[in-house]
Formats: C-alpha cells, sequence, structure tokens
C-alpha cells in the first residue's frame, strides 16, 4: 500500500530515506526550519514535493522526525496526534545533555513519546549510518539483506514500519517496547553495525544495560561484510 510520508528535517538521513521511500511510489513531503522554497531543489533531485514543518507533519501518515534529538522541541504536537512517528534520533551529549538521557531512566525514543503523547513513536533507522543508507537497501530475500532494529509500544505502528522497511530494502527485527530502545542506541554493539536478521536477533539478546562499546566500534564489526 502506498503512503504519505511526511518528513521533518531536510538533511542527510532525511535526503536518504526520502529518496528510497520516493523510489518504493509512496508520496513523500520533506521540511526543514528554514522554509520551503529552501529546499525546492533538493525536492526536485528527490522527487519529492517540500512544505513547512507543520504541512510536513500534516501531509504524512507515517512521519520521519529526521532533526537533531536536542531540537526535538521544534517537532509539531497536534498535527501529529495518533500519527505513526518514526524517531532515528541518537543522543550526543555534546549538543547539549539531556538529564533524563544522562541518568539513564528514559530511551531516546521515550523522550520523544513524552513530547508527543498522543503519536505512535517507533524508533528506527537510528542504528546505521546514513552514507550506507541507499547503498545497503536490497530488495525482499537477497542474500546479503540488511536488518535493522526496532521498538515502539503501539503494535499497529509497528506492522506499519515493518511493512515500510521492507519496501525501501531492510529486513526488521522488534527489539520490543520503546523502554527496550537501549538496545540498539549509540555505543551498544549492534549499533550501526551491518547484520543481517539472525545475527542482529541474537546480539540484541545478549546485549545489557551495562555493555558499552568504543566509539566507532562498527568500524572493526563488519557484521554481513565479513
Ligand atoms: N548522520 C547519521 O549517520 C545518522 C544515523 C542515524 C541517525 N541519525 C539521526 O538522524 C537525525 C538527522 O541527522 P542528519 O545526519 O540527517 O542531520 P543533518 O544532515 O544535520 O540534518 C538535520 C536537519 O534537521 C534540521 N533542523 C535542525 N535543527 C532544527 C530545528 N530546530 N527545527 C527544525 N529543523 C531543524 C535541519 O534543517 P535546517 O537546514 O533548516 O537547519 C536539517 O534539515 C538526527 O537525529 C541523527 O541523530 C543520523
Amino acid at each position: 500500500m502506498k503512503m504519505k510520508i511526511g518528513i521533518i528535517g531536510a538533511g542527510r538521513m532525511a535526503q536518504a530515506v526520502g529518496r528510497l521511500a520516493a523510489k518504493a511510489g509512496h508520496q513523500v513531503m520533506m521540511s526543514n526550519s528554514r522554509g520551503p522554497e529552501s529546499i525546492l531543489d533538493l525536492g526536485e533531485a528527490i522527487g519529492c514535493s517540500v512544505g513547512s514543518i507543520d504541512e510536513a507533519a500534516a501531509f504524512g501518515e507515517v512521519v520521519f522526525a529526521a532533526i537533531p534529538l536536542q531540537a526535538y522541541h521544534a517537532i509539531p504536537v497536534e498535527p501529529l496526534f495518533g500519527k505513526v512517528v518514526l524517531n532515528p534520533q541518537n543522543y550526543f551529549p555534546h549538543f547539549g545533555r539531556i538529564s533524563e538521557l544522562e541518568r539513564g531512566i528514559m530511551t531516546t525514543a521515550e523522550l520523544l513519546a513524552q513530547h508527543l503523547p498522543q503519536s505512535r513513536i517507533v524508533k528506527v533507522l537510528n542504528s546505521i549510518l546514513v552514507e550506507e543508507v541507499v547503498p545497503d537497501a536490497r530488495p525482499a530475500g537477497a542474500p546479503d539483506r540488511r536488518a535493522l532494529p526496532i521498538a515502539g509500544d503501539d503494535k499497529d505502528a509497528k506492522e506499519i514500519v515493518i511493512r515500510l522497511l521492507d519496501q525501501i530494502g531492510y529486513d526488521v527485527v522488534d527489539a520490543g517496547p520503546l523502554a527496550e530502545g537501549w538496545r540498539f542506541e549509540r555505543r551498544k554493539p549492534v549499533y550501526c553495525v551491518p547484520l543481517n536478521k539472525s545475527m542482529l536477533e541474537q546480539m540484541l539478546s545478549t546485549t545489557t544495560r551495562a555493555t558499552l562499546m568504543p566509539e566507532g566500534h562498527w568500524h572493526y564489526h563488519r557484521g554481513i561484510r565479513g
């Protein structure tokens, strides 16, 4: 089923995912903080429409919130009531410390869910380097197809996201509710490592909260790339 996908953000993740979604036949609207006239050429290149942030939020049945985590207050609340909101945001403390995340009492996805209590948040697409999003996409059944982890509290929203990821080129492993999203946040073993479904399932299940990898560990764990 073709969907309307609103994208809040027009940076690197927004462009990569917007490109794949448009290629899969979805209607995409991209937005940024500087207004649609600043991204007219980008929209043309990607094959999507452009709008204000409120317009993209209102347009999407599914909305991809691809702006820095510390800017999450810029994500409009009311236009996203009841909608599936995809949350790729990772926490980089040097852009501003957030107490709940520092203390580990909340996942990054729960932080967004607190801001959007009436939306259906799915943590997704945070655990892949942006430069790999387009080149690593594969058709269903490809032997080297990559799997990405998701987390969310709404079963139907997760089904929608699983279908969408399949259409744009990825398998999915469900890591559980939003509260379990820490399993694939920064510095966890699976973070940004290219893995297939069985590798990802296995590694997610053995990850503990205490497991912390060195920054950039994905350079050394090549996963499905051997
Ligand atoms: N880069 C990666 O490898 C990667 C991987 C996984 C997940 N992510 C996550 O994906 C998200 C986007 O990352 P990115 O690499 O695409 O960043 P990016 O290239 O820097 O793009 C950021 C976008 O956010 C917009 N923006 C910034 N502040 C804003 C605000 N206050 N209100 C509205 N829009 C704002 C910018 O719009 P303007 O042009 O108007 O400033 C820009 O379009 C981040 O949360 C990041 O953690 C990134």
